[in-house]
């Protein structure tokens, strides 16, 4: 069968799913047997986590919680993002590069100012403007000296679209050396593109450099921290490990322009800025303002995986830049930089604070190991090439590191003869986890719910490491996040965790994605400069991520895994540390399906379940940060008698039933 054929022939299996499939099931109850006394796998504590990729503004504009763009004038043009402002003054500037004595950051701003009754000086537009809360305190600092003679004061504004003010602040008395200067001030209104001036009054010369501003509130409050409402719907999802950095922006276009963390770590402004791969990468959504400046970098990583109870996965380069770009790759008689990064991660996640790599962790704040155990060599690489390079990096990491878990991968596809030839290397190699990718229609996570049931057990274990279901689209950003798309993932995912013998790892991709500056969707969670929404493909990770059990148990009907018969999907699995009997069921057709749930070898501690049920009135619904309220789930109790539960499934649902048991 050809693969048109394949999808006309799943698209019209999904549309008879949704429509006839489950008239049957309007009258007749499923029967569905939870065998709780005979568990096949323990759930691994990492099996639902989460993909970061520096992709749609996730970090600078994103995450990173830093309001200045282009803060240390490092931009290929260096002024972007700024604009000079005179106010009853005048004055010039003057872009200075002094590589020789600072490579990492070598421009500053040299303002000549002519301002005595008035001010001169310049405006960051922040990224698609700045969201600015009332009443809120915002931390402004900057590098600056002065030269020669002069009487400059620095003033420093807030303002809205309109030019209205909306804080302020003032620093006197510039230095001849570089000095950091910081203040705080309140915002005194809400601004969701707001502007920020840095103005000096008198007249003289001002070096500028490092001009930044942040919310005070940020997560955990940390000093230039990260958006603490982003921050905080990654934490409720109870993700098991954080993938770091990416996806592509590890590769890089080239190898020059690759991810190499060790820029990323230090302080701040010593950490190189580089265009952010995805400026570039499609015409359609050109980005000229997408740069990395590593603000959140490899520490601040490790932290949130910490902060977030995830397990830390960092995927490193191969010495391998993007195959669909350059494809270019490192002489392996070149290797060694690339295999050295990798030892001096993990010294610098786990080494001790005397070691080199560990007393900069420990500099940095953080003197206690990272626990770094899940590594990944590569991201989306394929052919020879890779498996060439890839065994360098395992035969090395495995004698020295035999306690990291080494991530391989099969490739951006999910079949076909590249991902074939991977396996088959990476099955006779030490290889512990293969990362897959799948972005497919929705038909097709309907239809490979049974993906892994036939899985080789003997080989490397699976990392879903990018996975979405892609749909059509409208005008809005968010439209491609779907109730329809989030149910057949929430469909396949019940395979994923009916197979966690197998698959040990999964994380949905991308993440997160600014309305305004997105490159990809969909994507997990929507934000604007003041505002997130989660999109019904996040509450489906959230429903799995907060409702994981500690072993499987089998879910059967006549005696058979449900993987779709009559529009239902259903995975179950224990929970030992709660003694509860959690199980998911995914009704995909447009009828109420009734179904009973018997509890097989089980005690039951109180007869009433809790149900958490997510659905939309129309597949195509879909949230939005204006209505981010249409597919959320709800929650209820729900009596029943003896072992067993009877429910009425809503049509198109995805329902978790929770039961308390006596000791599992
Ligand atoms: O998630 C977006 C991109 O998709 C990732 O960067 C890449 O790994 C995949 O092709």
């Amino acid at each position: 069968m050809n693969k048109s054929t394949r999808t006309i022939l799943a698209a019209a299996l999904a549309s008879f799913c949704l429509t006839a499939g489950s008239i049957q099931a309007q009258h007749q109850a499923q029967n569905i047997t939870i065998q709780v006394s005979k568990p096949t796998a323990e759930v691994k504590p990492t099996m639902w986590g989460l993909f970061f990729e520096d992709i749609n503004f996730a970090a600078d504009g994103g995450l990173y919680a830093e309001l200045v763009k282009n803060r240390s004038f490092e931009f290929d043009k260096p002024l972007m993002g700024w604009k000079e402002v005179k106010q009853n003054g005048g004055g010039t500037v003057l872009i200075i590069n002094r590589t020789a004595a600072n490579d990492a950051n070598p421009r500053f701003a040299r303002l000549t100012v002519d301002a005595e009754n008035g001010t001169y000086g310049l405006l960051n537009e922040g990224f698609r403007g700045m969201g600015i809360e009332q009443g809120k305190q915002y931390n402004f600092s900057v590098l600056a000296r002065q030269q020669g003679k002069g009487n400059l004061k620095m003033r420093l504004e807030l303002v809205n679209e309109k030019g209205d003010k909306l804080g302020k602040s003032e620093i006197g008395d510039l230095t001849p050396e570089w000095k950091k200067h910081t203040i705080s001030f309140k915002a005194t209104a809400t601004a969701p593109k707001a502007n920020f001036q840095v103005l000096l009054q008198g007249k003289g010369v001002a070096d500028l450099d490092m001009i930044s501003l942040f919310p005070q509130d940020t997560w955990k409050n940390r000093p230039n921290g990260l958006r603490k409402d982003l921050v905080q719907m990654l934490a409720d999802i109870k993700p098991g490990f954080l993938r770091f950095p990416g996806g592509c922006i590890v590769e890089g276009k080239d190898l020059a322009n690759r991810y190499q963390w060790k820029k990323t770590v230090g302080d701040v402004e010593d950490r190189t800025l580089i265009m952010n791969r995805w400026n570039v990468e499609f015409a359609h959504r050109n980005a000229p303002d997408y740069f990395q400046s590593y603000g959140l970098g490899f520490y601040e990583y490790f932290l949130l995986a910490e902060d977030l109870g995830a397990a830390p996965l960092p995927i490193l380069n191969c010495g391998m830049a993007c195959q669909y770009n350059t494809g270019e790759v490192v002489a392996m008689d070149e290797l060694d930089p690339y295999l050295q990064d990798a030892l001096d991660l993990i010294a610098f996640a786990n080494g001790p604070v005397t070691s080199k790599w560990g007393k900069l962790r420990a500099d940095m704040g953080h003197p206690a190991p990272f626990n770094l155990k899940l590594l990944g060599i590569g991201n989306e690489q394929w052919d020879e090439q890779y498996i060439e390079r890839y065994r360098v990096f395992e035969e090395v990491l495995k004698k020295q590191h035999p306690e990291i878990m080494l991530i391989s991968t099969s490739g951006p596809s999910a079949e076909g003869p590249r991902f074939d030839y991977l396996w088959s290397e990476l099955k006779t190699s030490k290889a512990d986890y293969v990362d897959e990718h799948y972005y497919k229609s929705p038909e097709w996570f309907l239809e490979n719910a049974t993906r892994y049931d036939n899985y080789d057990r003997t080989g490397p274990k699976v990392f879903a490491g990018e996975y979405a279901a892609h749909g059509k689209e409208e005008q809005d950003p968010e439209s491609r996040n779907t109730w329809y798309s989030a149910m057949a993932e929430a469909a396949f995912m019940t395979g994923l965790e009916r197979n966690a013998d197998v698959v040990h790892l999964a994380s949905y991709a991308p993440l997160l994605a600014h309305v305004e500056a997105w490159q990809w969707r969909p994507d997990m969670i929507w934000f604007d400069n003041l505002r997130a929404v989660g999109t019904p493909n996040y509450y489906v990770q959230k429903l799995f991520g907060a409702n994981s059990g500690t072993h499987v148990v089998p879910a059967l009907r006549n005696g058979a895994a449900v993987t779709g018969q009559d529009s239902l999907y259903a995975s179950s699995t224990i929970d030992r540390k709660t003694n509860e009997v959690i199980v998911k069921l995914v009704n995909t057709s447009k009828a109420v399906a009734p179904v009973s749930v018997s509890l097989e070898g089980a005690t039951i501690q109180k007869r009433t379940a809790a149900l958490q049920v997510l659905k939309a009135a129309n597949p195509m619904d879909y949230n939005t940060l204006d209505k981010p309220q249409v597919v959320v789930p709800t929650e209820r109790k729900h009596n029943f008698s003896g072992n067993t539960i009877a429910l009425k499934l809503e049509p198109q649902s995805v329902t978790v039933v929770k039961m308390p048991c006596k000791k599992l």
